[in-house]
């Protein structure tokens, strides 16, 4: 069963003091989760930290403020894929924790990095990492990709704490059913697990209660197989290709070959799914029905479109094996991502009269009546999936 911690309220209040009450407002967690979090801190006494997800920094100066009372000397590092708390703005992340610096920080040498994901930044932080703090987006692949990703870098021992475990089941009427990333991290890692719903005074019906830890040990690396088979239950964010590839490269970097290459296969896989799925909510049709027409043009179809839209075609077409004869153009419009792939790009006036053009509308619908009442006049274009 799950072990329970020494709560330490103490940070907790001590921090409301400092600020006079503001860290209520800018932390996101409750007092029993942040008397849970430095309890887990106050049993480790870490050397090195890692908080990924800060918002506006009010768990930030509750940790900095735990180190302290404890006397530690430890380095920490809080990262966050936006520059600005999202919230408000305006606002840089982490700026409560910023602002009240002094107060807060004894001897910790803290450093805020942002505007990336985790895997971007977890060279230059390094290794021997024993306390690891989860809380971003809670969807899938969130917390649970991250984590594969910075498990080479965690000591033997280190102290995980992961927020919102409950989150899909305490906020039902506020769309929150799909952040399950954090649970399914918890429920599929190995290693000494706490959960302590018993004393959290804030449980709702439902009786979940938001926070858990584990600790690395060596059968986390072992068994990691199954969190990696976890990723791949439906994912309910789309990554770019440029931060799937950046995970992809640091798991081959420093997992074993065959973690890699489980990573790599479901990752893959995951690609093509939302490709598929955004291709399919885009064309409006059945998918089956787009491959049929595309392969019936002879010799290929045009893209008509050369922005976000035409780069997801240009995927869908890769994966199905369809081949692309180039991408058009209404005069004028900037071509941006396809301009670094080899296709030909024609502008709409310099259409070849003596050629068949067989058009999928590769861009927002909204520009989709102008492009055909522009094209309807002329012979030689047929659109795929507007007949
Ligand atoms: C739930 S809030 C964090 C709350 C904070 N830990 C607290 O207790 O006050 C989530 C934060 O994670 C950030 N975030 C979301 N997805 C992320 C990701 N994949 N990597 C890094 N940060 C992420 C968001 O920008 C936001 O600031």
């Amino acid at each position: 069963m799950y072990n329970s911690l020494t709560l330490n309220y103490e940070p907790v209040e001590r921090v409301k003091i400092l600020t006079n009450g503001e860290s209520v407002k800018y932390s996101e967690m409750t007092d029993f989760q942040q008397a849970f979090l430095c309890g887990a801190i106050k049993e480790k006494k870490p050397k090195k930290i890692l908080e990924v997800g800060v918002s506006a920094g009010g768990t930030t100066a509750v940790i900095l403020e735990c180190l302290k009372e404890l006397g530690n000397e430890c380095e920490m590092y809080s990262v966050d894929w936006l520059d600005f708390y999202y919230l408000e703005p305006e606002k840089q992340v982490g700026f409560f924790a910023r602002n009240n610096m002094e107060k807060i920080c004894g001897k910790t040498c803290h450093r805020f990095l942002s505007g990336n994901s985790i895997p971007f930044f977890i060279e230059e932080i390094g290794a021997e990492i024993d306390c690891l703090i989860l809380d971003t987006c809670h969807r899938l692949p969130g917390e649970l990709m991250d984590f594969i990703a910075v498990l080479p870098f965690l000591k033997n021992g280190c102290m995980v704490i992961l927020h919102d475990v409950g989150e899909n089941m305490l906020n039902l009427n506020e769309g929150h059913e799909e952040d399950i990333a954090t649970k399914l991290l918890f429920t599929s890692v190995s290693g000494k697990k706490y959960y302590m719903p018993e004393n959290d005074p804030n449980l709702n019906e439902y009786m979940i209660s938001n926070i858990a830890a584990f600790v690395v040990d060596e059968t986390t690396g072992e068994n990691i197989d199954n969190s990696v088979m976890a990723l791949s239950s439906t994912w309910q964010m789309a990554l770019s290709v440029t931060e799937v590839k950046k995970y992809r490269e640091i798991v081959r970097k420093y997992h074993k070959r065959e973690v890699y290459n489980l990573f790599e296969r479901v990752t893959r896989a995951q690609e093509r799914l939302s490709i598929i799925k955004e291709v399919k909510k885009h064309y409006g049709g059945e998918i089956h029905d787009l491959v049929d027409k595309w392969k019936e043009a002879k010799g290929g179809v045009y893209l008509y479109g050369a922005g976000h839209y035409a780069g997801i075609y240009m995927r869908f077409a890769k994966i199905n094996g369809l081949e692309i004869r180039g991408i058009i153009v209404s005069d004028g419009h900037q071509i941006l991502p396809v301009s670094e792939s080899n296709l030909p790009i024609i502008h709409l006036a310099d259409n070849n009269p003596d050629e068949s053009y067989h058009v999928v509308l590769a861009l927002d619908k909204t520009h989709w009546p102008d492009i055909l009442k522009n094209v309807e006049k002329l012979d030689n274009f047929s659109v795929i999936g507007c007949d």
